[in-house]
């Protein structure tokens, strides 16, 4: 089966993405680091000035991973709690730092209602199933007026540009998986993830439709990621 079809249906990739993920977590940062050129520090550093965290602020990082955003949060807020499906993913970010994490799936958070004022995830929303789903989680586990902040790669809309982009990150990645795991599908899994992604505008789409309000995306990196901010709407009568 190729890796296309392997992650064309919701099942398929849940299985895929969890399998994936375990494989390549001793090497995550350093293949983020070396795809992104490092401009993922500053990506991340970026999308925690937006979220303006607040020392009250309660803050969850989805597929948190290696902890960058989590430990970013902590540093300012009451509670930061990590979550993420791969074990291996939260032992690798606790050997990092002492950190509240939770393995667990984005589709079903093990959380009460209204439970956190802030929301990030990095490249968190691509590689989930059923995207609609995973922001109705989101808006619940947010209390009124509480942010989402995620960032992530954009999927471009011009299709000359998004064919070369995404053939580039096959052969890139290719040539990485094949050189770090012996297998050239491992890392051709982000140009795929992202060709069956909605983008950036569809991503804000996705966000009203799930009853989010100021949903905003800002391009960096020209236009190829992407970072949304979204806030549930406070209760009425009541300030953000
Ligand atoms: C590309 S890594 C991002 C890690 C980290 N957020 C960062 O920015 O460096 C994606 C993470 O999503 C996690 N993940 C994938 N599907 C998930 C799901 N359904 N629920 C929770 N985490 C998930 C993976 O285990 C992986 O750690």
């Amino acid at each position: 089966m190729t890796l296309r079809s392997s992650i064309s249906t919701p099942e398929g990739k849940r299985r895929y993405v969890r399998r994936l993920f375990a494989t390549i977590a001793d090497r995550y940062d350093f293949i983020t680091g070396f795809l992104s050129y490092g401009q993922d520090r500053r990506w991340k550093r970026r999308l925690i000035a937006l979220a303006d965290i607040q020392p009250a602020d309660r803050v969850l990082d989805l597929a948190c991973g290696t902890g960058d955003l989590l430990f970013a949060a902590a540093a300012t807020a009451r509670q930061a709690v990590g979550l993420d499906i791969t074990h291996r993913m939260l032992q690798l970010a606790k050997q990092r730092q002492r950190a509240e994490v939770v393995t667990g799936d984005m589709l079903a958070l093990p959380f009460g209602a209204a439970r956190f004022h802030v929301v990030t995830t990095g490249y968190g929303l691509r590689n989930v199933p059923d995207l609609p789903a995973a922001l109705a989680e989101i808006h619940r586990v947010l209390a009124p007026g509480g942010r989402l902040l995620s960032l992530d790669f954009n999927r471009p809309e011009n299709p000359i540009v998004r064919g070369a982009y995404l053939a580039y990150l096959s052969v890139v990645g290719s040539a990485l998986g094949l050189a770090l795991h012996g297998d050239p599908d491992t890392y051709r899994y982000i140009p795929e993830s992202i060709r069956l992604y909605p983008g950036a505008r569809g991503v804000a789409q996705l966000l009203e439709r799930a009853g989010f309000a100021h949903v905003r995306a800002i391009p960096l990196l020209g236009g190829f990621m992407a970072i949304h901010t979204a806030t549930k709407a406070p209760r009425s009568g009541s300030g953000p």
